[in-house]
């Protein structure tokens, strides 16, 4: 089996994707249209030439404003089930989605709206397409931590259908530390927690997420590289790290991919996994961004198993769901 078919036939689960992030154009300018909402673009070809992004806050911008045409459960709906499409193509068995409640509650859309829209399609997916899925709810960081409690606070009636919180938007000035009461009720509610760190925050913000939040799982994290004492720190945990290579490449975290560190990460014995993070707007989803690692760094098929194991060791299902995975990865060659 050459790279590319591997990569095609190998089961993986994704850990890292912003649902509102999987929005493709055509989908927005369906839905903007029977919901009688005007969206600044012309067509198709202006949407996608906006999406020329220098930082992580020139992206978040378009990234919000296109969730504005978002109103009802069918619109939710949608969206996900477009995503599940994607992921059937590429093979992705599992999926941890994010989404983020503010985005939507502070437009005055009920959290019951996008919480059935997206279970809905979660249900779909598994009736369907035989892939797995776990919600994980985001707290906006450039927004207040008391704004992030009352975002708890809608979540419990929908607490079994919610497997973790996160953390997420515009990092930098914005510290794990700023959320760490919410995260400490958010764990004694019974929520797994993850949260964005390192990515183009400071490697401190991911010691933060870790001390103060106590996270399962970092996402990003790249930057932990240049704190030699953190990196001790993940490997000895086994910490996973979400790492979304075409997103860094698209928000200029690496300036090209072969300058990107998650082989170096992997070789170290960080447990690195690869994810999407916003594929509409990054130019790939899950398979496309191992093609462009693959090329880019020459990965082996080894290592591209492994990164494929790594997804499903470091995701939320049980321990016999992740062993069946596992065991049909190792059984390739
Ligand atoms: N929201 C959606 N994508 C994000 C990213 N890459 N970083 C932080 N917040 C986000
Ligand atoms: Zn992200």
């Amino acid at each position: 089996m050459n790279r590319l078919e591997l990569i095609q036939a190998l089961p993986k689960a994704e850990l890292h994707v912003h649902i509102e992030g999987t929005f493709e154009p055509e989908l927005m300018f369906a839905i903007a249209q029977r919901n009688e909402i005007s969206i600044p673009y012309k067509s198709v070809e202006e949407v996608k030439q906006a999406y020329n992004f220098h930082n992580l806050q020139s992206f978040l911008d378009i990234y919000y404003a296109g969730a504005n045409v978002l109103i009802h459960e069918q619109d939710f709906y949608d969206l996900a089930w477009a995503y599940f499409e994607k992921c059937a193509d590429d093979n992705v068995v599992h999926t941890e989605m994010f989404f983020d409640p503010q985005t939507h509650t502070d437009r005055g859309i009920a959290f019951e709206t996008v919480i059935n829209g997206l279970q809905k399609a979660c249900d779909d997916a598994k009736a369907k397409l035989g892939i797995t899925s776990h919600l994980i709810m985001c707290f906006l960081r450039h927004l207040s931590e008391e704004a992030a409690f009352e975002t708890l606070e809608q979540a419990l009636p929908y607490k079994d259908r919610i497997i973790g919180v996160g953390l997420d938007s515009s990092e930098v000035g914005h510290p794990p530390s700023k959320f760490e009461c919410v995260f400490a009720k958010a764990r004694e509610a019974g929520f797994l927690v993850v949260a964005h760190a390192g990515e183009e925050g400071p490697a401190e913000y991911v010691w933060e997420a870790l001390d103060l939040l106590k996270v399962n799982r970092i996402d990003h994290g790249v930057r932990s590289e240049e704190d030699p004492e953190l990196m001790q720190r993940l490997i000895a945990e086994k910490m996973p790290l979400t790492v979304c290579p075409l997103s860094n490449l698209k928000l200029c975290v690496v300036d090209d991919m072969q300058q990107h560190n998650i082989r170096r990460l992997l070789q170290q014995g960080v447990h690195v996994t690869v994810n999407s993070d916003d594929p509409s707007y990054f130019g790939g989803y899950m398979n496309d961004n191992f093609i462009a690692i693959a090329e880019a760094l020459d990965l082996s098929n080894e290592e591209l198993k492994q990164l494929a194991i790594n997804s499903f060791e470091a995701s939320f299902i049980s321990d016999t769901e992740k062993q069946k995975w596992i065991s049909l990865i190792q059984a390739l060659v």
